[in-house]
Parts: structure tokens; C-alpha cells; sequence
């Protein structure tokens, strides 16, 4: 009676994660929690300021849109210009998401997997809602091995046209988490070439793309010419406004938009109202993503060489907020994840992404400045 995979009984990995670290502070015990990418410095300030002003002069409370306000649409239209210089209009090429998560869950239900023989596509170490999604529609999964050598991003080149043929939804990230390395122009042009030449859809999911250390990462956007991608995108990271739920969905591909559109509406409602006025001044500022960009570079710094000096390896690369660590003296994710944990630190197992995550632990490091000097300290009495 039950759906196969939910009767398997896995908890969505990070949720465990996350519970044992709040587990040892009810417990008294003093951790810095660096488990979820969960901003904690402030949200953009224009944001709560505007859902004061609005919950102040409304007071009927109504069914929020599932695709979002025309208002929400137009804020997130013209963020794409401005940033990306597409042209993307609301409803046909654009709507609202709670989030960038659950529109990325949902996607898959757009999709027929009746023909066994097409499947869905994502990294052996990856966000772990692409197999979650998968899995429970029943869709026949792939995982594409990654590793150091790949860059941790699939190699395109060792999968033949026959291989390709099967490949009906391919998902990419990045910045990824958990490693934060990106892929340059000429993969991303690479992906879109096979998408169009073996008709699948690639679904970018970019919520860290502006959050980048040097230069703004490519990313779906850039593609003006394909109608081959379609975009997650989201307040949570660049506004630090995980707890508004605002996202949005975006493509040229007027087709797919229709048909997901069509699945999204029965599947309750949009972001509440009041949470979309406050995302439309968010989309519609830069100077807060330029000052959250700036903290960011900081923090990396400070915690880099902090790293560094227990030799700690850092494989990932310097956009996001996630370090990708190992260190040759602990080479399993478990005594990694020990060793910090004798310091007081919790951190996310790199085997939470997948198995190929082994060896490896992911470090957030989307705290306040405060706690990462604190953090730099405990590392530093980290024994080698
Ligand atoms: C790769 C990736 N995609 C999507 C999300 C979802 O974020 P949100 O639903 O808050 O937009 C996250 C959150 O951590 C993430 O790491």
C-alpha cells in the first residue's frame, strides 16, 4: 500500500544531522552548529521593513497565487534583466516557488516515467532532494560518479550517445553543495549541446550563484539561445531570507513552464502575500548581496587558513558557503566528523551527499563573523 522508497525509512540525512547537533546543545554542551547552510546573519533589513509596512496597512488575509503575484513575477523579471540581460516573462517563462526546494522536488511530476528506459540524472555526491524526488515518483535514477578528478562534476565525455539516449532530466548544481566548485562556459554549453541533441532538460539549480568569491558564476541564465534549461533560483541564500520560503522557477522552454505550472497549481498555494512584497524588495536590491558577498569573502578567509594550518585539505572551490574538507590523518567522515566534535564543532558528514562523499565532511560557514573568529580558535586546538 505504501509508496516502496518512503517504506525504506530514510530520513532526509541532513534533518538526522541537524537534530544530533541541537540533541548536545539541549544537553548543555556548547557546539557551533556549521550542519545546515542556513544563513544566520541578518536578513536583508528592506525585506522585514516592507512586511511590517504591509501587514500593518492590510488586514484581509487571501489565498496567495500558486505562480505568484504579477507583481512578485515582474520583480523577478526584471532581476534576470538586469543581471543576466534575458528577457523572461512572468507566467509564460516565470513563476513564484516556496523556496527553490520544493519546486525542485516537485519538478520530476512534470515529467512521464512510464518508459523505463529514461531516466533521471544527477552527481554521486549531491543535494540529496534529486534521489528524494526521484525515488518517490518512481522514476529510474542514475548517478553520475564524481570525485577530485572530475572537478566533482560529471565528465561528459565518457558517456556515449547511446547512454545519453536514456536521459530524460539532468541536474546540475552550481556553486555545488556540498563542494562549491562550478563549472565554466564551455561545460555548461557542452550540457545544453547534449540536451538538445538527446532531447532532455537540464534542471539548474543555482540558489549560491550570487554568492561567489571573485566573479559571478555561468549559469543557466547566460544561455540566452536555449530553451534547454529550466532555473531554480531563490531568496534563501543571497537575502538570507530562508524563512520567507520565496523562490522562483524559470525558463525559455514555454512548454515544460506549461506543464509544470499545471502541476504546481493543485499542490496547495504560493508563498503567503505578504512574504512575496517583501521578496519583490529583496529581487529589486543588489547592495545587500554585494555587502553579504563581502562578509562571505572574510569569513572564507579567516576559517581558510585556519584550516590550512591543522592540514586540513580544502577541495571545493571558494563561491557559496561550504568548505569540502578532508585531511590525510583522518580519512574516514565519521572520525572527521569525531574530530571536530572533540572541539565542539558539528559538521555534516560528506556520506549525507552520497558514498562517494566518504573521506570527506562539508563545513558551512554562513555564521556571524563573531562565531567564526570563535570557530578559528577551536580549530586552531584541533591536535594533529
Ligand atoms: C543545492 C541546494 N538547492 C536548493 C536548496 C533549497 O533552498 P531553498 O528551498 O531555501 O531555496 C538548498 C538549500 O540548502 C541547496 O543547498
Amino acid at each position: 500500500m505504501i509508496n516502496p522508497y518512503l517504506k525504506e525509512d530514510r530520513e532526509y540525512p541532513l534533518i538526522t544531522i541537524k537534530r544530533q547537533a541541537e540533541q548536545l546543545k539541549a544537553e548543555g554542551h556548547d557546539v557551533i552548529d556549521l550542519t545546515i547552510g542556513d544563513p544566520q546573519d541578518q536578513t536583508f533589513d528592506g525585506a522585514v521593513q516592507t512586511i511590517q509596512n504591509f501587514m500593518a496597512a492590510n488586514s484581509v488575509s487571501q489565498y496567495p497565487l500558486a505562480t505568484g503575484s504579477t507583481h512578485y513575477l515582474e520583480a523577478v523579471s526584471n532581476w534576470a534583466e538586469r543581471n543576466y540581460q534575458i528577457e523572461l516573462e512572468p507566467i509564460k517563462h516565470i513563476f513564484s516557488s516556496n523556496g527553490s526546494k520544493e519546486a525542485i522536488f516537485l519538478f520530476a511530476l512534470t515529467f512521464d516515467w512510464s518508459d523505463r528506459a529514461k531516466e533521471i540524472w544527477f552527481s554521486s555526491i549531491s543535494y540529496p532532494v534529486y534521489e528524494a524526488s526521484a525515488r518517490t515518483v518512481n522514476a529510474p535514477i542514475r548517478k553520475l560518479p564524481i570525485d577530485r578528478m572530475s572537478g566533482f562534476f560529471p565528465d561528459l565525455d565518457v558517456i556515449t550517445d547511446i547512454e545519453w539516449e536514456r536521459c530524460r532530466l539532468f541536474w546540475i548544481n552550481s556553486p555545488h553543495n556540498p563542494t562549491s566548485m562550478t563549472v565554466d562556459r564551455a561545460y555548461f554549453q557542452r550540457l545544453l549541446s547534449l540536451a538538445e541533441k538527446h532531447g532532455f532538460i537540464v534542471g539548474s539549480d543555482e540558489c549560491y550563484n550570487e554568492l561567489y568569491d571573485d566573479q559571478r558564476p555561468v549559469c543557466s541564465l547566460d544561455f540566452h539561445q536555449s530553451d534547454r534549461w529550466v532555473a531554480f533560483r531563490s531568496l534563501s541564500k543571497r537575502s538570507h531570507m530562508t524563512g520567507f520560503r520565496l523562490g522562483a522557477v524559470l525558463s525559455q522552454n514555454e512548454e515544460i513552464m506549461k506543464y509544470f505550472r499545471l502541476c504546481r497549481s493543485p499542490i496547495g498555494v504560493g508563498t503567503p502575500t505578504y512574504n512575496q512584497e517583501a521578496g519583490i524588495s529583496a529581487w529589486n536590491d543588489e547592495q545587500h548581496v554585494e555587502h553579504n558577498r563581502q562578509q562571505y569573502r572574510q569569513k572564507r578567509k579567516l576559517i581558510r587558513s585556519a584550516l590550512m594550518n591543522r592540514g586540513f585539505r580544502i577541495h571545493g572551490g571558494r563561491d557559496g558557503f561550504y568548505f569540502w574538507l578532508s585531511h590525510p590523518d583522518w580519512p574516514t567522515a565519521e572520525q572527521l566528523c569525531n574530530l571536530f566534535l572533540s572541539q565542539g564543532i558539528c559538521v555534516t558528514p560528506g556520506t549525507a551527499f552520497g558514498e562517494d562523499g566518504e573521506g570527506y565532511i562539508r563545513l558551512v560557514y554562513c555564521i556571524s563573523l563573531e562565531l567564526c573568529q570563535k570557530l578559528r580558535l577551536r580549530i586552531e586546538k584541533i591536535d594533529r
